[in-house]
């Protein structure tokens, strides 16, 4: 039986100001753009290959929207369910007689209790609805977000108990992530899904940017940064064997210098054996001739950087 109190996921309050959250030109940018479409009332969808700041930007934009919000990462299995809400039941109930001591009655039943999940409490309330990597569920799961983003209305199924559509909370706002469709395991969003969002396209970070992010995130200096994020994007420019690092790499290669005290430096073994395992790393083949040829790759340009 359907009933008229419903359970609600909690939101989250991001804060606005992030300490190691770097602000570069580029960076800001990007992020007044992205609340200019928000504030029209139109959902934003950051978009790009691995490690360019997606995630990042989507939770900084949301916290400078100074609403609470709620975050839901994509997957293959989901189904609407999972953005609506739906009938969860169980429950446990223990009875102790005041009067007689002796007497503990425990009861377990299954009860219909509809749930509401995060696209609902954001729509009731008005909350910011973070959905990263929305392409990685599939389509028919995100379809209940047309009439969300075009009507301002949810259709909600019959078992919920009252009215059969909810009118969206005019506070309501919607930030996605997507990788790009050439990525593995991810979808292609339905045309009419992009076509009702602003879609910002990101690449890699600028040198700059990348050279910031690495010193507020490992606290190495600005001359190792440099030589750190140089040798990430002197591997990335060559475009060879899909072999791409990020900023990932730098900041990881980063608090492992600090961490060790090595010297950024192609004559210091610990920093060429740690650079060889973490830039490696982002390279997912068990190609030996490849493998090989990367590893000479990697050795090159930390011989011409540092
Ligand atoms: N503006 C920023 N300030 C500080 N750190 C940042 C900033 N942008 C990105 N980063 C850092 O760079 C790394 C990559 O960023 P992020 O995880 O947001 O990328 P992404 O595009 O979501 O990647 P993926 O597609 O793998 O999920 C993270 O460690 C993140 O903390
Ligand atoms: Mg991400």
């Amino acid at each position: 039986m359907p009933v008229d109190t419903f359970e609600e996921i909690q939101p989250i309050m991001l804060a606005k100001e992030q300490p190691s959250f770097v602000r570069t030109p580029t960076i800001e940018n990007t992020i007044k753009r992205a609340l200019l479409y928000l504030q029209a009332g139109y959902p934003v969808n950051f978009s790009g290959p691995a490690g360019t700041g997606k995630t990042t930007l989507a939770m900084y934009t949301a916290a400078q929207l100074g609403q609470p919000s709620l975050l839901i990462h994509g997957e293959d299995e989901f189904g609407s369910a999972d953005l609506v809400g739906g009938e969860f039941g169980y429950r446990k109930k223990k009875m102790v007689d005041n009067f007689i001591h002796s007497v503990l009655k425990t009861e377990e039943d299954v009860v219909s209790r509809w749930v509401d999940n995060r696209l609902t409490v954001a729509c009731k309330h008005g909350f910011t609805l973070i959905y990263d990597e929305f392409t990685r569920s599939r389509p028919q799961a995100n379809n209940v977000l047309l009439s969300v983003l075009e009507e301002r209305v949810l259709d909600l199924p019959a078992a919920r108990g009252v009215d059969g559509y909810l009118k969206v909370h005019p506070n309501f706002a919607a930030i996605f992530t997507s990788n790009p469709v050439e990525f593995s395991g991810v979808y292609r969003a339905q045309d009419a899904l992009l076509d009702r969002m602003v879609t910002l396209k990101l690449d890699h970070y600028d040198r700059d940017t990348e050279i910031a992010i690495t010193m507020a995130k490992s606290n190495v200096s600005m001359s190792e940064a440099e030589k750190i994020v140089d040798l990430v994007r002197g591997l990335r420019d060559e475009k060879k064997d899909g072999f791409t690092p990020t900023v990932r790499a730098a900041i990881i290669l980063g608090k492992i210098v600090k961490l060790s005290g090595a010297k950024v430096s192609s004559a210091d073994k610990g920093f060429v054996e740690y650079s060889l395992d973490i830039l490696d790393s982002e390279i997912n083949t068990s190609h030996e001739k490849t493998n090989g040829e990367i590893k000479k790759r990697i050795l090159n340009v930390i011989k011409n950087i540092c």
